[in-house]
């Protein structure tokens, strides 16, 4: 029996068990069948979630770029490994094989050598949906560099937040980027953002829009000739298995955005596995994600996962809505797409279009369908099932996070039967817990509660970028010796999770993860703005949509309100990006608030989502008064 690839539910029920009885010999195994090391580990697992410390392979080496293009080169060199699919139909389609992938990183790597860039340099890549997003992460790993990549839509102030936190000196970008019929400055974005950061010294920009954009002398490069300069291959730098691969940033409840540090050996071990059991990829198969590499799901299941198996991978430029909302459905068609893995929050603004745009498309190669991000409602689902998958396709409702760098609970397909709005089963080697409010651990079936992770599997991230004890204390304290996902679950009578949403002040809007704390700074930051709170209430489809209750000081008191909304999300926008702007803005006196001077926002959720019946015991507020004024004059 092979443990890679599972092939019916009895056959996951035995690996699940084989992979929870001794996990050390199973990834071991797994570790050992199917990737190139160069030195083997001398122990497969360590770990203490107390402290926390956890290490995988310890004491091997490797480069993951070896095991993702390298090795594939004999076999399929001539094999399609990124396919790129631009913004506007009308430009071609590129297919970049194997062989092409392997010069073009290498040929990126030796760039950046050039550039002095060494193993365990940071280098921060803003760059939008174009093969060099791919190639340059690949060309950090080649060389050992830590790749930390910002999402091409955040702001110039988050961006230099990011820049600064992991301490980078080199910065990646382009002159723009398009989007549906807009374009965007990205390097206008990024000279903005290094007025605050002094530590960078170079800036390599790609071309893609051909917009004009300011040089600066000594600091910005044109990268196409240094990269025709460049020789076309590259020594792989061989790292220990737990040498950083790459910083991720995720909001957190509280403060500033977190860097997730993942590592290299088990992040590609299980990255991989996961990849080819739940999209049951075979050899043949062109799979396509939607998200951006800017985002782990990008990192995860659009580079690492898929090239580590040797896939054949589409990375999209553009939007679902460009030039009409037929785009996915086209592409599906173009490039005989097999699995297809996308947004809730994608499904149901396409759901409510015409069905036209789907079904004048050949949509016949698909065979397993995909989503990610948050969780997915029954008539979305169904929508799904029926239109796009045709009732052939199982749906894989993945359930993940930046933090977990892999899929750890969902379907096998073929193999899982499917229920609406249910993740299913955990991944081999995951062990799931629900927990009570008390610690306690809620054992059997049809129970509700905080979910948690009982034992490390081997992508989990390995700290947080420079704050150790943040890490504890955000993952591994709420519950002794778990790992605390920040999820509230349910599991049904067959032992089936369904992940009900955040226990935290996370809120996910269209599939991203916001705190609510840096939008309520941006907020305060504007001069009328006495104090403010965001909470996020029912939206159809973002699935969440932000809400937030301000108070003015005094002095803004007389000053005209839709002008100071304006004003408030352009503050946002600023700060984080327009993911985080308000759908709602109420103007209030007080804030309800606990003795101890908390936000009670539980009450503000309520007020927010309309569901103002039941407001619950607020005997303990610190001002009840205020909330029946809220109340009224709610949105
Ligand atoms: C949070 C993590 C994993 C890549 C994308 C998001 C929510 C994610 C599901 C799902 C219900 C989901 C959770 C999680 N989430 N997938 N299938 N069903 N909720 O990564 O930005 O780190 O967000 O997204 O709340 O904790 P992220």
């Amino acid at each position: 029996m092979s443990n890679y690839h599972i092939k019916h539910l009895e056959e996951y029920f035995q690996v699940y068990r084989k992979s929870v009885r001794n996990p050390e010999s199973f990834w071991e195994e797994v570790a050992e069948e199917h990737f190139h090391w160069r030195k083997r580990w001398n122990s497969v697992l360590e770990w203490d979630f107390t402290t926390p410390e956890i290490k995988w392979f310890d004491g091997a080496e490797l480069n993951i770029t070896e095991n993702c293009i390298d090795r594939h080169l004999r076999i399929r060199g001539d094999k399609t490994a990124i396919i790129f699919e631009p913004n506007d139909p009308k430009e071609a389609a590129e297919h970049i094989t194997y062989t092409q992938l392997h010069e073009r990183v290498c040929k990126f790597a030796n760039v950046l050598k050039d550039q002095g860039v060494k193993k365990g340099d940071r280098v921060v890549v803003y760059l939008p949906m174009i093969p060099e997003l791919a190639i340059s992460i690949l060309a950090c790993a080649r060389i050992g560099a830590v790749h930390s990549v910002v999402f091409a839509g955040f702001s110039s102030t988050a961006l230099a937040t990011r820049i600064n936190d992991c301490g980078a000196k080199i910065v990646l970008t382009s002159d723009g980027s398009y989007r549906g019929n807009k374009t965007i400055d990205l390097k206008g974005i990024v000279d903005d953002a290094l007025e605050q950061c002094p530590g960078v010294d170079t800036v390599l920009v790609k071309k893609r829009t051909g917009e004009k954009v300011e040089m600066k002398a000594g600091r910005d490069q044109w990268i196409e000739p240094l990269l025709d300069k460049a020789y076309s291959d590259c020594v792989p730098e061989i790292v220990d298995a737990e040498h950083p691969l790459f910083i991720l940033y995720t909001s957190g409840s509280t403060g500033r955005p977190k860097g997730m540090v993942h590592t290299t050996g088990g992040y590609m071990v299980y990255t991989a596995y996961t990849f080819k059991n739940v999209f049951q990829y075979r050899e043949e198969d062109v799979y396509w994600c939607t998200a951006d590499i800017g985002w782990i799901t990008g990192h995860s299941y659009i580079v690492y996962g898929p090239l580590a198996n040797g896939a054949t991978t589409v990375m999209f430029e553009g939007v679902p809505s460009y030039p009409d909302h037929g785009r996915f459905w086209e592409v599906v068609e173009k490039h005989k797409v097999t699995q297809f893995y996308t947004a809730p929050t994608a499904i149901r603004a396409l759901a409510k279009k015409d069905l036209d745009f789907v079904t004048k498309y050949d949509l016949s190669s698909l065979k397993v369908l995909g989503t990610v991000g948050e969780p997915i409602n029954e008539e979305a689902w169904h929508w799904y099932n029926d239109h796009v998958g045709n009732k052939k396709c199982p749906i894989v409702d993945t359930w993940w996070q930046t933090e977990t760098g892999g899929i750890l609970i969902s379907p096998i397909p073929f193999s899982t039967p499917t229920k609406p709005t249910y993740a299913t089963l955990p991944m081999p080697g995951i062990q799931p817990a629900l927990m009570d409010e008390n610690g306690k651990e809620i054992k059997g079936n049809q129970v509700d509660g905080r979910l948690c992770i009982k034992f490390p599997w081997p992508s989990i991230a390995r700290t947080i970028w420079g704050d150790h004890k943040r890490y504890r204390d955000t993952y591994f304290a709420a519950f002794e010796g778990m790992y605390f996902t920040g999820d509230g679950a349910l599991r049904d009578e067959v032992g089936y999770y369904r992940i009900t949403g955040r226990v935290d002040d996370v809120i996910i809007v269209s599939g991203h993860n916001l705190g609510t704390a840096p939008i309520e700074d941006a907020i305060n930051e504007h001069p009328a703005v006495a104090e403010s709170a965001i909470v996020g209430f029912p939206h159809d489809i973002k699935g969440n949509a932000l809400y937030g209750f301000v108070i003015l000081k005094e002095t803004g008191e007389g000053r005209n309100r839709e002008n100071l909304e304006k004003e408030i999300n352009q503050l946002i926008t600023e700060h984080i990006g327009p993911i985080a702007k308000l759908d709602k803005i109420q103007f209030v006196e007080g804030l309800p608030k606990t003795r101890s001077g908390k936000i009670m926002r539980r009450i503000l959720r309520k007020i927010a989502s309309k569901d103002t019946d039941n407001l619950g015991d607020t005997s303990t507020l610190l001002n009840p008064e205020v909330v029946e004024g809220i109340i009224k004059e709610s949105k």
